[in-house]
């Protein structure tokens, strides 16, 4: 087949070299942008007196239905094609004759590329904003229903002091917050227009790039036309976006992992979200959550990727560039899949406020607490430290956890205990004492919960 290329060639292109330098097989993905900024960039040569509006009417219509095609599934993907956007022009030019020929005036597959991974790449993050939030908005909703369920709050995974379940699980939604403002804040650089920065230095033809970029809603003009082409930095900020998205989900994970074993039993995931062993009849296997925190490594692996793809490339395009894609792609499939199961997933979990509160009953969680009472009767925090720290490993030979002393026996260590040592150390005394801002407090997390509702 002769390419559209073809006239500087005296030999057909060998096939394993047709295969290999091809990105049709996944650069289809942006059928729909190739398209549309195709069909803003013939409405912008017109306007200019670059082709008529008979030729403009033309390639738009032909532009249209092979649009059809693409959607309805019709549409044949031809590797000798290369890429997406001569696969496109050819099928234009048999669909209307040499007047499709004129659809690339002024214009580079360098600019168009960039231009349709832009577009792409809008369409997508705003997505994901919309599907964090939808994530978020279950978050919310366990930690209202939880925010009087006291569990262990651990450091180094072992236990610390007691905190709300509630409180707990709205550290994701911050998170997941902050997430969501680094995507939106990422709309900025991507919403940059490359079109018309042809090849690398700009076209002879009278274009205007600002009016292409107002008909594809981009915000700006990328200023220099080698710049234009050569930039993936948005894509690089994208997928480091979303390794740290995928950080969060994989710390949330590992503890729903953790939390639903047979050792902790804190939550229990929905039989839907679960499998089974083909072999062991008890099991029901968090698979979910477990898959979740494995694909954090293929999201930060195409990152890495594309960080080394393009390093020490020289100005402007070089065909390196075509390996950007399929890590940009897998992300997007990856985080897409991620978001939408992970809400119904924290959404149906089941969660065993008694376990959690029976864990607090049976440790030295509140071991801080008589040492911050000794220091409201007068001892240095210091010397409260070391009286406790007896107390415990007293309590550890005794097999006593610290609410079973009997007053005589906190007296031998300190006479400043009094009988309301007893009313301090209950669990949820404990717990909401941390009334600080930010604390653990039910009404702190209350407030917590209230603030959160206004970034949704
Ligand atoms: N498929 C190419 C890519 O993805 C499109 C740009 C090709 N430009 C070129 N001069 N070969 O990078």
């Amino acid at each position: 087949m002769s390419k559209l290329w073809g006239g500087r060639f005296q030999k057909q292109t060998n096939e394993l070299v047709e295969e290999f330098t091809a990105s049709i097989q996944f650069d289809q993905e942006f059928a729909e942008e190739d398209i549309e900024g195709s069909i803003a960039h013939v409405t912008m040569l017109q306007e200019n007196g670059i082709i008529t509006e008979e030729e403009m009417n033309q390639i738009k219509n032909g532009l249209l239905l092979i649009l059809d095609r693409i959607q309805n599934g019709t549409f044949e993907y031809i590797v000798a094609d290369e890429d997406i956007h001569m696969n496109i022009e050819r099928a234009l030019i048999e669909e209307i004759g040499p007047v499709g020929g004129k659809l690339h005036t002024g214009r580079s597959r360098n600019d168009q590329i960039a231009t349709d991974m832009h577009l792409y790449l809008l369409r997508k993050t705003k997505g994901f904003i919309h599907l964090i939030e939808e994530v978020q908005k279950v978050i919310l909703k366990q930690s209202e229903e939880n925010v009087e369920t006291i569990l262990p709050g651990y450091t180094h995974l072992q236990r610390a002091q007691p905190v709300s379940f509630g409180h707990h699980l709205m550290a994701y939604f911050w998170m997941l917050e902050r997430d969501k403002s680094r995507f939106q804040d990422s709309l900025k650089r991507i919403s940059m227009s490359p079109l018309g920065a042809g090849a690398l230095a700009g076209t002879t033809f009278s274009i205007d790039r600002s009016r292409t970029a107002e008909l594809l809603h981009f915000d700006e003009v990328y200023p220099n036309s080698m710049d234009a082409v050569s930039d993936r930095d948005f894509i690089l900020e994208f997928l480091s976006i979303a390794s740290t998205l995928m950080v969060h989900i994989s710390r949330l994970s590992e503890e729903m992992v953790i939390w639903s074993s047979q050792e902790f039993q804190y939550i229990e995931l929905d039989d839907s979200f679960c499998t089974g062993s083909s072999i062991m009849p008890q099991k029901k296997n968090p698979d979910v959550p477990e898959l979740l925190r494995a694909k954090t490594g293929r999201v930060y692996g195409n990152l890495f990727s594309l960080l080394t793809v393009l390093k020490g490339l020289p100005l402007a395009y070089n065909k390196d560039m075509q390996e950007d894609k399929e890590g940009m792609i897998d992300t997007v499939k990856t985080l897409d899949g991620t978001l939408r199961i992970l809400a119904p997933m924290i959404e149906s979990m089941v969660v065993k406020h008694e376990n959690m509160k029976s864990s607090v009953q049976h440790d030295y969680s509140n071991a801080t607490d008589i040492a911050d009472y000794l220091v409201n009767q007068g001892a240095t925090f210091r010397e409260a430290h070391e009286i406790i720290g007896k107390i415990v490993l007293y309590g550890i030979e005794q097999n006593k956890y610290l609410l079973d002393l009997t007053i005589a026996e906190y007296q031998r260590f300190s006479p400043l205990f009094k009988e309301d040592i007893y009313d301090v150390l209950q669990p949820i005394s404990v717990m909401n004492a941390r009334n600080s801002y930010g604390g653990t407090s039910t009404s702190q997390v209350q407030k917590q919960i209230e603030y959160a509702k206004t970034f949704l």
